[in-house]
């Protein structure tokens, strides 16, 4: 085949995930092609040898995925990239580890518009707690979180302390002021759920963070957004394909938002970065700011009808 679309995924991890070699045939790259353990000092080497072998023209047709498990990796190995590019050698360059970026966005975004819908105005000064924070889904929303202006809080069930620490970690390096809170103990849970306007699950897939019983004492929720997609739910009580559903047994009526439904904004973001990618007339470089640009309009067409 002559000019293809290629795109190298750089992976840190043993498998570079099947989810995002589909996603890309599916916005029809010709060919993708991954590299498995790749460590932060070979990305510069193997950014050169993607970009100058194309020549001008050719690498408008090349782009570099970056995956993996972690959040911050993934973004400094996206650094690593930029930096390897010698203009008008350079490609275009996604970062999504473990589909992080874009679900985070996803959610979000989701919530954003939840909230819009039911006149609870924006997400500033709204206090979000996030199940399963310290995973690589949860730390980019509550990055993203913090730049809406929301007090965004991660959740450990390994304790305050660890919570605290990747907070403290993330927040060093993104400029946020995410703080953390204990999730291991039923109490724990109860207060925090007590307390919130906001509750996302993004616990490891198939674990249930939150009861019935604790949301039926949710007095000041007003929506609670899960995105694990195996069962049992997270939050008890959100199905995957609500959207917007009113969660009739809370005391302040708060609205469902589901694994899947989620899931189908994720994967409409995913997509649009690729094409993104391959439209572009110069190189650019996706992280999750982008991601959530992207999903707001989408979020906000689904459950605003924007
Ligand atoms: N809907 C979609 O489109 C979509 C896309 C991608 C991912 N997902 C889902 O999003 C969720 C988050 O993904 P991820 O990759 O960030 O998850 P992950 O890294 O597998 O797990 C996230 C966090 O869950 C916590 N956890 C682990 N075991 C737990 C337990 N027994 N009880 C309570 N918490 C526990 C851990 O934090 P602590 O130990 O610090 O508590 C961990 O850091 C997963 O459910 C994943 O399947 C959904």
């Amino acid at each position: 085949m002559k000019d293809p679309f290629l795109l190298h995924i750089f992976n840190p991890t043993k498998n570079v995930s099947p989810f995002d070699v589909n996603m890309a045939y599916e916005a029809e790259f010709d060919g993708v092609i991954p590299y498995s353990n790749v460590t932060l000092d070979e990305i510069h080497a193997l950014t050169q040898d993607t970009i100058f072998s194309r020549g001008p023209t050719g690498v408008r047709r090349t782009g570099i995925f970056i995956g993996g498990r972690e959040f911050g990796l993934a973004m400094e190995m996206l650094q690593r990239a930029k930096a390897a590019m010698v203009p008008p050698f350079e490609v275009s360059v996604f970062v999504d580890p473990s589909g992080a970026i874009t679900t985070a966005a996803a959610l979000v975004a989701c919530v954003e518009a939840a909230l819009k819908k039911v006149g609870h105005g924006d997400l500033s000064g709204k206090k979000v707690h996030i199940f399963g924070g310290t995973g690589p889904v949860g730390i980019c929303a509550g990055i993203l979180l913090d730049r809406c202006g929301a007090e965004a809080f991660i959740a450990s069930h390994r304790g305050q302390h660890v919570a605290d620490e990747v907070a403290r970690e993330y927040n060093a390096r993104f400029h946020t002021r995410v703080r953390g809170a204990a999730s291991g103990s039923e109490e724990e849970v109860a207060e925090i759920v007590r307390n919130s306007d906001v509750l996302i699950g993004s616990a490891r897939a198939g674990v249930r963070v939150v009861s019935h019983a604790q949301l039926e004492q949710a007095r000041n929720l007003k929506v609670a957004a899960d995105v694990n997609a195996v069962p049992p739910s997270g939050i008890q009580g959100v199905e995957a394909d609500d959207l917007g559903r009113v969660l009739n047994f809370t005391p302040s009526k708060a609205l469902g938002l589901g694994a899947l439904a989620i899931g189908n904004v994720k994967y409409k973001v995913h997509y649009r970065m690729f094409e993104m990618m391959k439209e572009s007339e110069r190189p650019i470089y996706l992280g999750y700011e982008d991601a959530f640009a992207v999903a707001r309009e989408y979020a906000g067409r689904k459950i605003l009808g924007n």
